[in-house]
């Protein structure tokens, strides 16, 4: 993936350059999205422009491009079939170091690289993930995307040490969200608990049409937070974002959920959301 997007310029990878009095680099001043591109194309793009524009509404960051063409023309360029568009948004450049903000009519730094990663045939859908749960120490503003992601990445790697995939995260013993994912349960009533959106998670993109396609498979949505006991003792768990689609969890803290394998809803919703968002492409040009 050689050709990245700079500023109203696509160039070399190793001539994109950024200033140290960026304010994404000094104070994580700065939103993002991911956006998974599937057979060559954009999933759900227009879902995450609308969430790119809320997280830049929240943070007063004035920038205005054509997302969607940045994103398909590096798709182009690199000639990427399947993997995912980073997009980031930062307030600036500022004369120096400074915690207020610069002139509201500084312009923005924004830039885009596109990666390959296997999406669809990811192993991992068969095993099924195993992951543990820690205290939720983010900011009380998870619902805007910024690139404030050092305690996940600290997650992430308490993650690595327990020999397990990742982190759920929890607030007074309710999980929030895992450290880069949706989570999600299905009961053994066969309803399906997914925490309801408000500052403690992000508004998935992948969880919306997620949502869709279990709701059009019969199945109940309660969309509240749950408790880390009521994860492991429920029949399926699982996580949604852009990167692993949808993803079974097979073991909590060291806990099989069900059988100990990936569960049968989980499986259908996670083929029924990747036909979706494949058939909704297959009606575009
Ligand atoms: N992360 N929650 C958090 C904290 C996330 O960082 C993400 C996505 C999600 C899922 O959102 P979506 O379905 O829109 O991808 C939930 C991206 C993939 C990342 O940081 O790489």
């Amino acid at each position: 993936m050689h050709t990245v997007y700079l500023n109203g310029d696509y160039a070399p990878r190793s001539s994109a350059k950024i200033s140290i009095f960026d304010r994404g680099l000094l104070f994580s001043d700065a939103v993002y999205e991911v956006i998974s591109v599937i057979d060559g194309r954009l999933i759900d793009m227009d879902r995450h422009i609308t969430r790119l524009e809320r997280s830049l509404g929240e943070l007063s960051i004035n920038a205005f491009a054509d997302w969607a063409a940045i994103s398909q023309n590096l798709i182009a360029e690199n000639g990427l079939q399947e993997g995912l568009v980073y997009l980031q948004v930062s307030r600036g450049v500022m004369d120096e170091r400074e915690y207020r903000w610069p002139a509201p009519e500084t312009a923005p730094t924004i830039f885009a690289f596109a990666q390959e990663r296997t999406l669809l045939e990811n192993p991992m859908a068969l095993r099924g993930m195993r992951i543990i749960t820690r205290p939720d120490l983010r900011w009380q503003r998870c619902d805007i995307k910024t690139t404030q992601l050092l305690y996940a990445s600290l997650m992430k790697m308490e993650a690595v040490a327990a020999g397990v995939d990742d982190v759920w995260m929890t607030r007074d013993d309710m999980v929030t969200e895992g450290t880069s994912q949706n989570a999600h349960i299905i009961n053994r009533d066969g309803v399906l608990i997914s925490h309801q959106l408000d500052r403690r998670i992000l508004p998935g993109v992948t969880r919306i049409e997620m949502l869709t396609q279990a709701e059009a498979m019969g199945l109940t949505v309660e969309q509240r937070a749950f408790s880390v006991d009521e994860a492991k003792n429920a029949a399926e768990a699982f996580i949604s974002s852009s990167t692993l689609l949808v993803m079974p969890v097979v073991e909590i803290d060291g806990h099989s959920i069900g059988d100990g394998q990936p569960g049968k809803r989980t499986r259908k919703i996670r083929q029924n959301y990747i036909a979706a968002v494949q058939g909704d492409h297959s009606k575009k040009p």
